[in-house]
This record gives structure tokens, sequence and C-alpha cells, in this order.
């Protein structure tokens, strides 16, 4: 990344002249202002303000109750951090199922009051006309496919999706779908690489894949996996750990208590006269 890349504000033309140019895009989630700068700081090209933060941040098994108002507060702290990444918020579920209407008010919260420039939702045919109508307004989104976390107990678990012909047919069909609605990326998440490949190839707006394969236009991973920020090790195989957070904070915790039992903190340094 040259200097001026690195002071020019990422949008969504931006995302997708990297595809057109074949430059791999980067996107990692964060959820609150410090993980906004270093992230941004970094050089990632976009900033996911998932709704994993169910899971991650407010410790629940999956993301479905995960509200609005969870959202827009977390959104709101990450997009005071991020001067260069584009910031996108997750619709959390039922904020765009239920009727276009609460669909489009609720993207429109993200970018009136958070300060994100792109919202992203699950699904394909089903939310094409959804889709259509928030980018109607104005409004960035990002489409996500494969294995869309909101609808874990229809997939009865977290699996791989479009393992069969048919399921295969159908994420590359809605691949086309939520292009031709105006979507201005596409997620896939947990699809067989080949897959990911054929249908990164067959569309003009970029894939970003999360556990989809090497060939996407870009990569996503949840922070808190990549970081190692959680004792148990991460189950989904896709997941690489850069770093193990939690060790190092719990040592960090362990050697404070020591220090105040043992009376060696405070020192001096650290005390007025
Ligand atoms: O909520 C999230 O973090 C996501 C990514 C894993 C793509 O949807």
């Amino acid at each position: 990344m040259n200097e001026q890349q690195k002071l020019t504000k990422v949008s969504t033309s931006t995302i997708q002249d990297m595809k057109a140019r074949g430059e791999k895009i980067t996107m990692l989630t964060a959820y609150d202002y410090p993980t906004a700068i270093v992230v941004d700081k970094a050089g990632i090209d976009m900033i996911l303000v998932g709704d994993s933060l169910g899971n991650v941040i407010l410790g629940y098994d999956t993301t479905v109750p995960v509200t609005m108002d969870d959202m827009i507060h977390h959104t709101k702290a990450v997009a005071r951090g991020a001067n260069r990444a584009l910031v996108i918020g997750d619709m959390p579920f039922m904020s765009y199922q239920a009727s276009v209407t609460d669909a489009i008010y609720n993207a429109g919260r993200f970018l009136k009051e958070t300060g994100a420039q792109a919202v992203k939702l699950e699904g394909g045919r089903e939310v094409a006309d959804t889709i259509r109508k928030i980018v109607d307004c104005g409004i960035p989104v990002m489409a996500h496919l494969g294995l869309t976390p909101q609808s874990v107990h229809q997939f009865g678990g977290f699996k791989v999706q479009g393992r069969t012909d048919t399921a295969a047919k159908k994420i590359s069909e809605d691949a086309k779908i939520v292009q031709d609605a105006g979507a201005f990326a596409v997620v896939l998440e947990c699809i067989p690489a080949s897959l990911a490949k054929k249908i990164t190839k067959s569309l003009h707006i970029p894939t970003i894949g999360i556990g989809a394969g090497v060939d996407c236009d870009g990569q996503v991973l949840v922070i808190h996996d990549m970081l190692g920020l959680f004792e148990e090790a991460v189950p989904r195989r896709f997941v690489k750990k850069y770093c193990d957070l939690y060790d190092q904070m719990k040592t960090a915790v362990e050697k404070y208590a020591d220090e105040i039992k043992s009376g060696t903190f405070p020192d001096k340094d650290h005390s007025f006269k």
C-alpha cells in the first residue's frame, strides 16, 4: 500500500476497483473503539461490526438474540476508531426479514446513527427485493451466502454448505441474484473452495471468503478467533490463530494480582510524593 492509499478512505468503489485489478481485499470484524483503531492502522480495507458480537462480546451461543440497539451501540464505537477502513454494520436477525419497510428503516439507522458506510445482511433470492430497496435508498449492501449463522436452527448446526450439486447450484444462482439486486460485495461462508472459486469468477462484484478457500477476492475472520482471545480451541477449521492473546492477558492479570498481594505494586514510580 502506498502513502496515498494509506490516507484515502476506502469506499465501495475502492473495493470494486480492487477486484478489477486482481488485488486481494482484507476484512476483519471489530466491535469496539480500541480494536477498530488497531485494525484500521494495520491497513485492513473493511471492518465488519458483525452480529458475531453476540458470540464473542455478549456470550450468547448464537447470533439470534442480538438486537439493533446492540449493533448500533458497537458500530458507533468502531466508526469513531476507523479513519480509513470502510465500516459495515451487520443487520441482526429479524431486523430485515419481516418487511422491506423494517429493513430500510434499520439499514438507515446504521448510516444515520453510527457513521457506518454500508450494511450487511444474510440470504439470497429471498432477500433480493430487500437488497434492491435498501440500495435504492443510497445505502450500500454486502450480501452473505453459504453458512448464514442467523439460520443455524434451519441448517441444524454449523455445517459446510453447498456440498451437493443442487445446493451448490442454488448458492451460485443466489450469488448472481444478489449481485443483480445491487449488492456491492458478497461474503461466502463455509462452502467448498472449488465452488467459491467458480462463483468468484462468475461475478463482477467481489467475494469475501470465510472458510471458502483462497480464490475469493478477499478474506474475513472474526478478530477474537484470529487473535486467540478465548482459552478453548476455535472449533472451526478455517480459522487460523495468529497469536494467543488469552494467554498473554491472563499472564498479565496474574502478575498484577501477585504484585498487589506482595506489595510490589504500586512502587515509587507509580505513586505520588
Ligand atoms: O457476524 C460476522 O462476524 C460475520 C462474519 C463472520 C462474516 O458475519
